[in-house]
């Protein structure tokens, strides 16, 4: 099977476990990327089943336009019943990196306005400890420099993503050389540096349920404790 083909199994089998999950009037909470796209073109079957949607990019409100799913502004919503989307790496207690897309910052709302959190991702993802993947940190512009600064002295190595600007209008340091033993600490302390927006790391608010796409087909991983 290729990844592709990894990435389509998990995003049917999220179909599959979001369906009992919805009402006629439910708002799902929609993420981004090559995974997520798949979710997406797939929920298009099911549009009947739930009232309207809240993305996590500009690409996938687009996408979901298009399939005629009605998106809204996260702020005219109260709670999202379920939160679909990718990742970059997932480890066991489902502590997640974010932000390949550099949509992390808005995943992350809608994470947090989300019931729940259903990851899917193929196996390639699975790591057992975070940080080979470079961790994204989404940074106010004029703040850039000092906060690669700082990154430095807590031994990290942040790398400019050139020419990338994210949809809130602010740029992305990539952080190389991080081996991740305490991810919900390493997220505070990230999250504390000044011109910080955030930081790519789902693990104060990780995900409930990853769907983990193998040859031998797609298990359902509860975090472990
Ligand atoms: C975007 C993300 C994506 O979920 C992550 O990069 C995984 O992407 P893909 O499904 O294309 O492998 O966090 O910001």
């Amino acid at each position: 099977m290729t990844q592709d083909q990894l990435k389509q199994a998990v995003a049917r089998a999220a179909i599959d476990y979001i369906k009992p999950k919805l009402f006629s009037d439910s708002i799902i909470g929609v993420g981004t990327g090559s995974t997520a796209n798949f979710f997406i073109d797939f929920l298009g079957e099911i549009k009947s089943q739930f009232s309207a949607a809240v993305a996590s990019s500009e690409a996938s409100a687009i996408r979901l336009k298009k399939l005629g799913i009605e998106v809204l502004d996260c702020n005219s919503v109260s709670e999202l019943v379920v939160y679909v989307d990718g990742a970059d790496e997932s480890n066991a207690q489902l502590h997640l990196i974010k932000g390949g897309g550099a949509a992390l910052t808005r995943e992350k709302i809608v994470r947090a306005v989300s019931k729940e959190f259903v990851c899917i991702a193929d196996e390639s993802k699975w790591v057992d400890v975070l940080g080979k993947f470079p961790l994204p940190v989404e940074v106010i512009p004029m703040a850039r420099s000092y906060v690669a600064r700082e990154i430095v002295k807590l031994g990290g190595a942040p790398v400019y993503r050139e020419g990338v600007v994210t949809d809130n209008g602010n740029v992305i340091l990539d952080v190389y050389n991080l081996k991740i033993t305490d991810a919900i600490a390493l997220e505070n302390t990230l999250n504390q540096i000044t011109g910080v927006v955030t930081n790519g790391l789902f693990a104060a608010k990780g995900a409930d349920v990853l769907l983990l796409g193998a040859k031998e087909g797609v298990r359902t991983i509860f975090p472990k404790n």
